[in-house]
């Protein structure tokens, strides 16, 4: 049996997926990235081969993604995340038409075909308020896990406005609210929301066709679901491996480059 992995390189975190040739997940990793990207690969890989129980040489090719993607020293080739989001999207879910990555640092809105192929894609631009980084800055800002935001804000009857176009602003706006009396879940609300109508003009950009699957570390935030869903008026499509399915799709071009290599040239096209 051959095996392919892929290993998505985030800012934030760096997940590794190993795939058999059935395109099924045998193995899986998630760490966050640091200061020392290249370590970052490596251990993760070595931690979804060892979840695996799959040795490095039973490994045939790597595909590195995320924005580290030339740091995955060992991988055999690179594409880009927008791709892999893409294929591993419709892997998981193959009516998706639409994907919504919330990562660390970026948000990507995606259109795809059925063949997991990206028809347009788009972006936040240098400003991180619309993803990840706004929420962790509110977590810090009120002293609370990241895992507690979502929870948290579902408790809110109302929300508090945020205002703040930035993240570098989130801690103070979050603090100055917290100063005038009001209470932590109506603030994370109103974090959610805001982010949730970044999230959705960048979806407008690319046009929101159903089905949604949302992909990204930010699926972990139950919160951030509900407030999209219900912005959208759709239930997106979310799944356990939603973290990894970076990961995933660049497991699965890996597997394509295997598969492409066995396939017998044909006769006088030499
Ligand atoms: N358990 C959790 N609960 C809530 N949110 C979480 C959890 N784990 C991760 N996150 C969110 O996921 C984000 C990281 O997501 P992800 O791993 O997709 O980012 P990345 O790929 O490193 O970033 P980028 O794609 O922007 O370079 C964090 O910023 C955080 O907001
Ligand atoms: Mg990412």
């Amino acid at each position: 049996m051959a095996y392919a992995a892929g290993v998505d390189v985030g800012s934030t975190q760096t997940k590794a997926v190993v795939v058999d040739e059935n395109e099924q997940i045998v193995g899986r990793s998630l760490i966050d990235t640091g200061a020392n990207v290249v370590t970052a690969a490596e251990k993760s890989y070595l931690a979804a081969l060892q979840g695996a129980g799959v040795d490095e040489e039973e490994v045939t090719y790597v595909v590195g993604t995320g924005y580290g993607r030339y740091k995955v020293t060992f991988g055999n080739s690179q594409v880009t995340e927008i791709s892999c989001h893409a294929r591993g999207a419709v892997r998981m879910f193959p009516g998706s038409r639409t994907v919504l990555d919330m990562g660390g640092q970026d948000t990507k809105a995606i259109r795809v075909r059925a063949n997991g192929e990206v028809v347009d894609f788009s972006m936040n631009d240098k400003c991180a308020a619309g993803t990840g980084r706004f929420l962790q800055a509110a977590a810090f800002a009120l002293e609370i896990p990241l895992a507690e935001l979502g929870p948290t804000a579902m408790r809110a009857e109302k929300a508090v406005p945020i205002s703040t176009t930035c993240t570098v602003f989130a801690e103070s706006e979050v603090l100055s609210w917290l100063g005038k009396g009001k209470k932590i879940d109506e603030i994370l609300l109103g974090v959610h929301r805001s982010i949730a109508t970044r999230s959705i003009a960048l979806l407008r950009r690319v046009g929101i066709e159903d089905e949604v699957t949302f992909t990204g570390g930010v699926t972990r935030n139950v919160g951030m679901v509900q407030v999209l869903n219900e912005a959208l008026g759709l239930r997106m499509n979310v799944s356990e491996e939603s973290h990894y399915m970076g990961a995933l799709g660049a497991a699965l071009f890996a597997l394509d480059r295997i598969r492409s290599r066995k396939t017998p040239v044909k006769e006088g096209s030499a």
